[in-house]
């Protein structure tokens, strides 16, 4: 059962059926999906979540499908208590959201794709596909060949060759376009309009934006029904943080959860940071940028969100931090090193920027705070290649061993 009742332009709040249907006629201002609260009063309780199977579908009711089709183990990843990375970064209470453990693809964007995939399949579409910088196209290719559609998926053509290779498995047709994602998405809008292919995060995206707010529930529930105090979020495109916020204020309306929202900050590289550079300036509108960071996933100019961004920030008294990419690759490494998770680019931007933060006293040393690891670093292992020690050449005998450690015994640890 559905309590969807339509869609609604998030500027002008025009009213529209629930379709494939993305942007307002009257004022080109973007849709979101509307849905009956007063109906899920009383109907969508803690009980009756926590009796469901352990994937995003177990908030299915703030979900835009009719009935899931795909993704029956994407999300409900874990929610890490972090103490030695806490400890490193000098404060007492902090959780990574564990997304590099995503199914099927290892990154936050199963989830926006669950909905979608099922959305695609709800509207009969002939083709499914995506512009994406890379872990996009792999879920959406993963989630197309379990629902047998056909697939397109549309990259620029200098992405990591994992990456790339992470779709080619599944199957689609890609096309790595001469140009970056900003030409990308511009192609594929265009291809949206001209044939009616279902674009996840184009003419689909109403409803794949949806799926991002399942991160901000699991949270909730993960925590024992309670908020953070912070949040820290990645932005590239803008799609997730402002739905981790919408999720939340669902939750509060709902009675599933009480008290104060969180601060939620956005993070950038350095490199790619049209969000984080309006939030410094005062601008209610990114001005686009020309991207040039190793954390290709949120390589974006020209956020389709960044407005809603920059709002959400604002609005729950968060702030915005910039980090350089040797920052991120450090991130990277101390995640490693002191929680065993391997994160890509974009989740060493996401732990650079919180340790900022910290360090500026935006978040305080007894704030909790939840940090969001939006993709796995065995996509993007190459990036660390100059930063990790070469293992040690040894003869197949015990002396052979024993001369190169020089004598001295095996010591556990660093
Ligand atoms: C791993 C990862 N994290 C975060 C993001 C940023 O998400 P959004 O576009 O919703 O801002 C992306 C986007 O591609 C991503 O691939
Ligand atoms: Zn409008």
């Amino acid at each position: 059962m559905s309590f969807v009742t339509g869609l609604e332009c998030h500027l002008c709040g025009k009213q529209y059926p629930a379709e494939a249907n993305w942007v307002c006629s009257e004022c080109l201002g973007p849709l979101r999906v509307t849905y009956d609260y007063g109906a899920m009063r009383g109907v969508v309780t803690r009980e009756r979540i926590a009796s469901r199977p352990h994937s995003l579908w177990r908030y299915q009711e703030l979900l835009p499908v009719e009935a899931p089709r795909t993704g029956f183990h994407s999300g409900f990843t874990p929610l890490v208590r972090a103490d030695r990375l806490a400890h490193e970064l000098g404060v007492k209470e902090l959780y990574i959201k564990d997304d590099s453990v995503n199914h099927p693809t290892f990154s936050y964007k199963d989830r926006v794709v669950s909905v979608a995939a099922t959305k695609a399949a709800e509207f009969g579409c002939e083709v499914f596909g995506c512009a994406s910088t890379g872990n996009l196209a792999n879920s959406v290719a993963a989630h197309a060949a379990r629902l047998g559609l056909t697939c397109m998926v549309f990259i620029p053509d200098d992405l990591e060759p994992s990456k790339v290779l992470g779709s080619a498995v599944y199957g689609p047709k890609i096309f790595a376009v001469d140009g970056n994602y900003d030409d990308v998405n511009r192609l594929c809008t265009q291809l949206a309009d001209r044939y009616g292919w279902g674009f996840a995060n184009i003419n689909l995206r109403s409803y794949y934006a949806e799926g991002a707010k399942t991160m901000g529930f699991e949270i909730v529930e993960q925590l024992g029904w309670r908020f953070p105090v912070h949040l820290v979020s990645p932005v590239a495109g803008g799609t997730l943080l402002p739905r981790i916020l919408r999720g939340f204020e669902e939750f509060l309306d709902l009675g599933l959860v009480a008290g104060d929202l969180p601060h939620i900050h956005a993070v950038q590289p350095l490199g790619s940071s049209p969000v984080i550079n309006a939030l410094e300036a005062g601008l209610e509108f990114p001005e686009p940028v020309k991207p040039a960071t190793i954390a290709k996933s949120l390589a974006i100019g020209n956020p389709a969100d960044g407005f809603q961004v920059l709002s959400s920030v604002r609005r729950t008294g968060g702030s915005g931090a910039a980090v350089p990419d040797d920052e991120i690759l450090d991130a990277i490494e101390l995640l490693a090193r002191t929680e065993g998770i391997f994160t890509e680019p974009a989740g060493g931007t996401t732990l650079a920027g919180t340790r900022r933060l910290i360090e500026r006293g935006a978040i305080k040393p007894d704030e909790s705070v939840v940090v969001l690891i939006t993709g796995n670093g065995y996509k993007t292992a190459d990036v660390m290649r100059d930063r990790v020690a070469e293992p040690v050449r040894v003869g197949k005998g015990l002396r052979d061993f024993e001369a190169v450690m020089g004598g001295t015994p095996v010591t556990a640890g660093r």
